[in-house]
């Protein structure tokens, strides 16, 4: 790491000026986003993207975001956008919400994974904005993270695993969302989601009056299936420790289940919403937030996911949450976090 920007309680953004800079010149940087933090570099430079793979051990497979800052750049890098495809990001940029559009040639290979589509978003982020406005061009970004472990949502969680792999952090405090955004793409005029997050299947019906969920956000993928989106196929936000996910809509049968698996394992820690904490006495317990505040569940819960490993517990018990709403997305990231292991009563 050459150079650490402190934003954190500062919003004096003239540093991001030289960090534009960097981009520009082919580097690589840390940059925090609301959903979570990107690790970014310019998105129509072959080499400087090929750095993001190498960085993060991310497969040339799957396809990269690109950021930007106005419709100006959209024109750049899209073409035959639909009407529906306008009203959408109309309605929900800047935020956190990306839409997979028919991409221009500028745009190298090796963000696309040679696919025809290119994913956008437009960050509502003030200092992302700033930085990809004064690095005049799309910032590619995957979540700031290893390959398979949980997205990192603040500085300190990544420093270990990344700072020596880039130019440049510019420290923006913890991310206000905490997952991902919700990835869009329009198949014969019906807006489906391929990612889930902070913008709701309920949000997108409002705007265009339809949305579907692609059938692989929950189910497990079978060997030989195609995906529309690549990122679906990998292993994700994974503890080393074995873990299970665990919902019932009937509160005292969840409580029940985690009582009854933890009691079948030597060292179990349980990560119970802060309701049901005291249910579990004389247990390891982390708590993850309250069922009745799903934006502070997701804020919390890769930190969460990644405080686990420090423990080295034998089994690690999720309690989940209603599967409405932000409840989507937050189960979405469990169910990868446990591989599938997931049990509903
Ligand atoms: O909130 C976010 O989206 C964060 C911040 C940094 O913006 N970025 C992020 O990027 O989560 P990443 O690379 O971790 O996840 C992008 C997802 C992957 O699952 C990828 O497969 C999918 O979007 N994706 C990208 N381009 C695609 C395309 N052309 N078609 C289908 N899926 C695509
Ligand atoms: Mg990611």
């Amino acid at each position: 790491m050459k150079k650490y920007i402190d934003l954190k309680s500062s919003n004096d953004y003239s540093d991001l000026q030289e960090a534009g800079q960097i981009i520009r010149s082919g580097g690589l940087i840390l940059f925090p986003t609301e959903t979570v933090y990107g690790l970014g570099a310019n998105g129509l430079d072959e080499v400087a993207v090929k750095k993001i793979f190498e960085a993060k051990g991310r497969s040339s497979d799957n396809p990269l975001i690109l950021h930007i800052s106005d419709k100006e750049m959209l024109n750049d890098i899209a073409t035959d956008i639909s009407e529906i495809e306008h009203k959408l990001m109309d309605a929900f940029w800047p935020g956190p919400f990306t839409i997979i559009l028919n991409r221009k040639p500028v745009v190298p290979n090796i963000v696309t994974a040679s696919l025809d589509t290119v994913g956008i978003r437009m960050p509502s982020n003030e200092i992302a904005n700033k930085l990809i406005a004064y690095s005049g061009v799309p910032i590619a970004a995957p979540s700031a993270n290893i390959s398979g472990k949980p997205s990192g949502t603040n500085i300190s969680d990544i420093f270990d695993e990344l700072s020596d792999k880039v130019d440049c952090i510019i420290d923006g405090g913890s991310t206000d969302v905490g997952l991902e955004s919700t990835v869009v793409k329009v198949i014969d005029g019906v807006p489906t989601i391929l990612r889930p997050g902070k913008i709701t299947p309920e949000d997108i019906k409002i705007v265009v009056g339809q949305v579907k969920i692609d059938k692989h956000v929950f189910s497990k993928l079978e060997d030989g299936e195609k995906v529309l989106s690549p990122g679906m196929k990998y292993k994700h936000y994974a503890p080393n420790s074995k873990c299970v996910l665990v919902y019932s809509d009937n509160n005292d049968l969840l409580i029940n289940k985690v009582n009854e698996i933890s009691s079948s394992y030597k060292t179990p820690l349980i990560l119970s919403t802060t309701e049901n904490v005291s249910k579990y006495e004389n247990k390891l317990v982390i708590d993850i937030g309250s069922k009745y505040n799903l934006d502070e569940i997701a804020q919390n819960i890769f930190t969460d996911l990644r405080k686990v490993d420090k423990f080295k517990p034998d089994i690690v018990i999720i309690e989940g949450v209603k599967q409405e709403g932000l409840g989507l997305a937050i189960m979405n990231r469990l169910v990868r976090a446990c591989s599938h292991n997931y049990i509903e009563i």
